[in-house]
């Protein structure tokens, strides 16, 4: 919620994180014939024009407005490379993936609690229905963790820091990145050597040398590198980097093993956007199943 106070203004225009993931919903719709997500998933629309993006850009609302104007004036090459040092150290606590969940659901934002599932109910909603649809328990844990990232704003961190589409930083913004013109007020416009196609980086070097805009998604992935298998990594890590995986950009920045391992990223997609229902999952029901699987993959603490 924007309010008269310019701290809280420029930390939280969102009135909770659901309204940017509603406003991701009305840009991708879920396909009528794909809502038993069995089908096959059609990432890519390329006849997608611009245009498309300034009706979304025009019914948003204000806020989520207001939180894109904020993401894209504020990450700049040299703020993803400040923010990596402050929190890659991995140094504010020890925790299980439990105790992630449980501190996640801390979060109080101003969603309704009579209607509204915490965080943590999220998070099990997700797994619960890719274990429905039979896929492997890397995925299942996979779709459990993927937003633990979230708690960057229990460290305080700005919401247009935590979450919001990613893209790169240090070669010119693709104009298929929604609210492209707030991009103006980004200084990194003023720098030559970020503004070309490759920029900092060169064809086809691979995205693991690419800086993406900082949030949840890098920092989970720092935090978990070490135990899940390539596929769930690239899901982790990418899943909100819609101007590739929806758009199909920055292809010349990827090497064949992003290219391939971009399918992942495309199948986790549906369950990120659209397995959120008001059906509030049996937590004490489900807690020892995922105990258990969280066991098989990770160390009792992890370094946060
Ligand atoms: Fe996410």
């Amino acid at each position: 919620m924007i309010t008269g106070d310019s701290s809280t203004e420029a930390k939280t225009p969102l009135g909770n994180l659901e309204e940017w993931e509603d406003f991701l919903k009305t840009r991708y719709p879920e396909p009528a014939s794909n809502g038993n997500h069995a089908k096959p998933f059609q990432a890519v629309d390329p006849e997608k024009k611009s245009e498309q993006f300034r009706n979304y850009e025009a019914d948003a609302r204000p806020t989520v407005r207001e939180f894109y104007r904020l993401n894209h004036r504020h990450q700049t090459y040299d703020f993803v490379q400040a923010k990596k040092k402050d929190f890659l150290s991995l140094s504010r606590r020890r925790m299980s993936i439990w105790e992630a969940m449980e501190f996640l659901n801390t979060l109080v934002d101003d969603s309704d609690p009579d209607t509204d599932l915490s965080q943590l109910e999220h998070l099990l909603q997700t797994a619960e229905q890719i274990r429905n649809d039979g896929h492997p328990r890397w995925f299942i844990l996979t779709g459990l963790i993927h937003d633990l990232g979230k708690i960057l704003c229990l460290f305080g961190e700005p919401q247009w820091a935590v979450v919001g589409d990613t893209f790169p930083v240090g070669c010119v913004w693709s104009d298929k990145i929604v609210f492209h013109q707030f991009f103006a007020d980004n200084p990194d416009v003023s720098q030559p050597r970020y503004q070309t196609r490759t920029g900092v980086y060169s064809e086809g070097c691979g995205l693991d040398n690419v800086h993406l805009s900082w949030g949840h998604d890098e920092y989970l992935y720092h935090v978990v590198k070490d135990y899940l298998p390539p596929e769930a990594l690239y899901m982790i890590r990418y899943h909100s980097f819609y101007p590739a995986h929806r758009e199909g950009e920055y292809q010349h920045l990827m090497n064949d093993q992003d290219k391939a391992m971009f399918k992942w990223v495309r199948d986790f997609n549906p369950y990120d956007l659209y397995t959120k229902s008001h059906q509030k999952p049996d937590v004490a029901r489900l807690r020892p199943f995922y105990q258990e699987l969280i066991a098989e993959y990770f160390p009792e603490k992890l370094s946060w």
